[in-house]
């Protein structure tokens, strides 16, 4: 039996991620550490109560000590860090707290790993171990926007620039820049001790349980109340759209056959402008629920996010050609499927945006 310590598994690509992996194989046990932030939700889990493969401890990935503890516990065989400072909004009002969590979180589970799996043979070696840094497209930084991208189309793959593994990174906001440090922190784990780590780097992720300060569940959630529809900007910048269990899917595929030391960019040619995403899901929660009032008229445009990164794209040759990966949700399908979950999980949004939620709301939206 393999032992996974997933951090960030509360949070909602880890608990996803750790659904996917105890329903896909039964010889894993999962050590799910969470600190439990505003983003992480144990109601996520739920499915999983008196699950014995699944353990949750409440930790913080920058506490060394209590990694060290985990490490000595469980003897985990691979490390899939998902734990992250993720909202790039978020990021522009509270910096330090993305280089806290990312950088420095990061850089202590990479120590606590490198001491943990050392072999005591002499040989420098660390074993059949895997540490996969779950990482992002925003690190590259910003694509020119594509010929076809103008009517909301993804750009042609024949003609126009994409994000590849050796595009340099060029990080703009407080968020990317936080994510390509830690990125190169785990590189350069890998080329200093040679531990044994991967690095993935996927574009927007969306599908049950995302926290609904992030565009698809925020115009959800807001579309189901009638409220505006805040539209950063013109609306024109563009995202890679992917289905969250085909990230989970990636991930898998790099820690059982990926090639240490390497990074994988996970995408799915699926780019969208936020407008095209916000009329499509208006068309579709107002055919779900049978109510026309909810239409494109709820459509407004705000004030632009700062350094707001106009185009993402990726170019995921390499993941589909090394290790057979593609994308198996097509939009299409993905985004009703990602709304009917989210109006039959009605209970699960209301806890998720009481309190907190509505100050967070009025200090990022209110005179926009
Ligand atoms: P999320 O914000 O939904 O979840 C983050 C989780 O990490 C939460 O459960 C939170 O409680 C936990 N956490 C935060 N700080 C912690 C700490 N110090 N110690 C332990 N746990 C802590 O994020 P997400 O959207 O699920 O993203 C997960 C990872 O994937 C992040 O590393 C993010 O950079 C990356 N990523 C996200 C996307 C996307 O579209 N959402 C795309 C590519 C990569
Ligand atoms: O590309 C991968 C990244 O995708 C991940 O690394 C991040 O963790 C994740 O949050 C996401 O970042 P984005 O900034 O692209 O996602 P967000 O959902 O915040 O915004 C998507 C687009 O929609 C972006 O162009 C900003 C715009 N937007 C967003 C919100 C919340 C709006 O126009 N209005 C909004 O209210």
């Amino acid at each position: 039996m393999k032992t996974y310590l997933v951090t960030g598994g509360a949070g909602f690509i880890g608990s996803n991620f750790v659904l996917y992996m105890l329903k896909e194989h039964d010889d894993i046990r999962i050590v799910n550490v969470d600190a439990l932030t505003y983003a992480g939700n144990l109601e996520n889990l739920s499915e999983l109560e008196g699950n014995e493969r699944h353990i949750f401890v409440q930790a913080d990935i920058r506490d060394r000590a209590a990694m060290e503890a985990l490490f000595a516990q469980y003897n985990p065989d691979y490390v899939v860090n998902f734990a992250a400072e993720s909202h790039v909004d978020r990021s522009i009002t509270d910096p330090g707290a993305f280089a806290s969590t990312n950088v420095m979180g990061t850089v202590t589970l990479l120590d606590s790993a490198r001491a943990a799996w050392a072999q005591d043979d002499g040989s420098g070696g660390f074993g059949e171990h895997r540490f996969l840094q779950v990482s992002t497209d925003e690190v590259y930084g910003t694509l020119e926007i594509g010929p076809s991208n103008a009517d909301g189309s993804p750009a042609d793959p024949a003609t126009a620039d994409f994000f590849r593994e050796t595009t340099p990174l060029s990080p703009h906001s407080p968020y990317s820049a936080s994510k390509a440090s830690a990125d190169f922190f785990v590189l350069a784990y890998g080329d200093t001790y040679g531990l044994p780590i991967n690095v993935t780097r996927c574009s927007n992720n969306y599908g049950p349980f995302q926290f609904p300060e992030k565009l698809i569940p925020l115009m959800i959630n807001n579309a189901l109340a009638h409220k505006a529809l805040p539209v950063y900007g013109d609306g024109l910048n563009v995202r890679d759209w992917l289905f969250v269990e085909d990230h989970c899917k990636a991930i898998d595929a790099v820690i059982s056959r990926g090639r240490v030391g390497e990074v994988y960019n996970v995408g799915g040619h699926n780019e969208r402008n936020n407008v095209f995403i916000v009329k499509k899901i208006v068309e579709e929660v107002s055919r779900a629920v049978g109510d026309e009032a909810i239409d494109e008229r709820l459509i407004t445009y705000v004030t632009d996010r700062a350094g707001h990164d106009r185009r993402y794209g990726i170019a995921p040759d390499k993941i589909r050609d090394e290790l057979g990966w593609e994308p198996e949700t097509r939009f299409e399908d993905g985004i009703v499927r990602t709304i009917e979950w989210y109006l039959a999980h009605s209970e699960w949004m209301e806890h998720v945006t009481s309190g907190a939620y509505q100050d967070y709301y009025e200090r990022m939206y209110s005179g926009r």
